[in-house]
């Protein structure tokens, strides 16, 4: 069994700091304290420098390797469970569910920073914007984590290892 590199340091790096920064700002709060504001901050400069990956990058890390065009999502649930080993970065549902993570959580982020502005102090939409984002996140996260752990044992495919390692056999 050969051996392949997928995941480069930087997209190592981006999400396990993205994680650990997501679930300590969820975890910090006291009325949006600094600690929670600041690693809402490093999240949204986390999330930018992960979509400048995708544009610039390499290899599968690049959003042209895994974006999720309508005839990739048929061809991955045609063949599902057992075509999921053939898709050497993220397959298709799962990129969806990337693309859809970043995304609400620089909406998460950038409606956290407006609560703090004068321009948008106390108006209520941008709060209820900003609770509603942060908890889809976190549903989302927790349905990536489990989807993560079914889908090594439907396929035998070490996913959470390459995150760490980089490599996937
Ligand atoms: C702590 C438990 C977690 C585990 C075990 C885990 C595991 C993984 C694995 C194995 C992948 C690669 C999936 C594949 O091969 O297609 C992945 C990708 C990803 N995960 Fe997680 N994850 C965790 C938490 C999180 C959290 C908290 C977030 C967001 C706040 C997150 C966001 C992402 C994103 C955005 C990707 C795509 C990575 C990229 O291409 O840059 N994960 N995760
Ligand atoms: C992705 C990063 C972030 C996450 C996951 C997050 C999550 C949350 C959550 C879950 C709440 C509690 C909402 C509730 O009261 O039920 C909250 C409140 C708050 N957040 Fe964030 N946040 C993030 C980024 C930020 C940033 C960057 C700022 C500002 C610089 C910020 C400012 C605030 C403030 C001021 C509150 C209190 C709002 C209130 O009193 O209703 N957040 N955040």
């Amino acid at each position: 069994m050969s051996v392949l590199p997928v995941w480069s340091l930087p997209v190592r790096l981006f999400h396990w700091l993205n994680a650990a920064l997501f679930l300590a700002a969820y975890g910090w709060l006291e009325g949006g304290g600094s600690l929670h504001e600041w690693a809402g901050y490093a999240v949204l400069a986390l999330v930018l420098a992960r979509i400048g990956l995708g544009l610039f990058g390499q290899g599968q890390e690049r959003f042209a390797a895994f974006w999720p065009t309508p005839a990739r999502l048929a061809r991955y649930l045609r063949a599902f469970p057992a075509g999921h080993a053939e898709w050497p970065g993220h397959n298709p549902l799962g990129a969806l569910m990337i693309l859809f993570l970043l995304l609400m959580l620089v909406v998460t982020a950038v409606s956290g920073w407006l609560q703090d502005t004068d321009a948008f102090w106390g108006e209520e939409w941008v709060q209820r914007l900003h609770e509603w984002s942060a908890d889809v996140v976190m549903v989302v996260v927790v349905v990536h984590v489990l989807a993560v752990f079914l889908m090594q044992r439907l396929t035998g495919v070490a996913l959470l290892r390459a995150m760490v390692t980089g490599r996937r056999s």
